[in-house]
């Protein structure tokens, strides 16, 4: 494949363009959800052949309840439907299911449906593979910050050992590396509020390519044009 060794520990994908994909096409947009699940399968088993330790992937923000409710509800829908029909082959994979975000608003069914997925896979040693599900950057951070208040009100955390990597251990991400690749499938250049703390130092790489049109192989071109990169980290190389 012309990889070399250096492969992301984590990678963060942001997965755009559903609905313009299906648009385009003259369907309606929930099909376009539909022809995005089904990318899933190919990206999660790249990731575990590449070596990839953790895949972040953005699946609903806490913005994204601003959509039609009928499109709110496929979108959860799916999300059900998909662990119904992967999880089995997920977990014989060795994938390790967590959520990112506030999984306490969702949906009864949804929620339940993604705690079953944890619990099932969670003796894995394979991918991590974490799903950004009500997720903000912004609330993860403020919910971060709560904890921390609240630990220090109780003597459990001494303000003085509030560090980067203090904040860190109360992210979702807790225990994750940070993230060293976003990619952004749909056109458009900006974060849309992921994973703001994890990125500081990772590498973009933006594509046109719809979310369903993104094939393993443009996958592995993201990966191999990270291996280009030069990292510096602030310093001289
Ligand atoms: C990404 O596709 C999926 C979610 C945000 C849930 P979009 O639904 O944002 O597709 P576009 O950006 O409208 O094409
Ligand atoms: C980002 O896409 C969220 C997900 C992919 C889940 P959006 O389509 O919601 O982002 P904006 O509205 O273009 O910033
Ligand atoms: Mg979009």
């Amino acid at each position: 494949m012309g990889l070399n060794d250096n492969i992301p520990k984590h990678i963060g994908i942001i997965m755009d363009g559903n609905g313009r994909w299906a648009t385009k096409r003259g369907m309606i947009r929930s099909m376009g959800h539909r022809a995005g699940v089904e990318r899933l399968r190919g990206i999660i088993k790249m990731s575990s052949k590449l070596g990839v330790k953790a895949l972040s992937l953005y699946v609903f923000s806490t913005e994204n309840w601003k959509r039609p409710k009928e499109e709110v509800g496929v979108l959860f829908n799916l999300i059900v439907e998909y662990f119904k029909k992967e999880i089995r082959e997920l977990s014989d994979n060795g994938v390790v299911i967590s959520v990112l975000g506030d999984m306490d608003s969702l949906p009864d069914l949804v929620r339940e449906t993604l705690e079953e997925a944890i619990k099932i896979t969670s003796q894995n040693t394979g991918l991590k593979l974490n799903l950004s599900i009500n997720y903000g950057g912004r609330a993860e951070i403020a919910n971060a910050f709560k904890q921390m208040a609240n630990e220090i009100e109780n003597n459990k955390l001494n303000i003085n050992d509030v560090d980067e990597k203090t904040i860190s251990q109360y992210l979702y991400t807790k225990g994750l590396p940070d993230v060293d690749l976003v990619i952004r499938t749909g056109g458009e250049q900006r974060l849309s509020n992921f994973l703001l703390y994890q990125v500081a130092y990772a590498e973009f790489i933006f594509t046109d390519t719809y979310w369903p049109d993104f094939s393993d192989e443009e996958y592995v071109e993201a990966i191999k044009e990270f291996q280009r990169r030069n990292r510096r980290y602030g310093g001289l190389k």
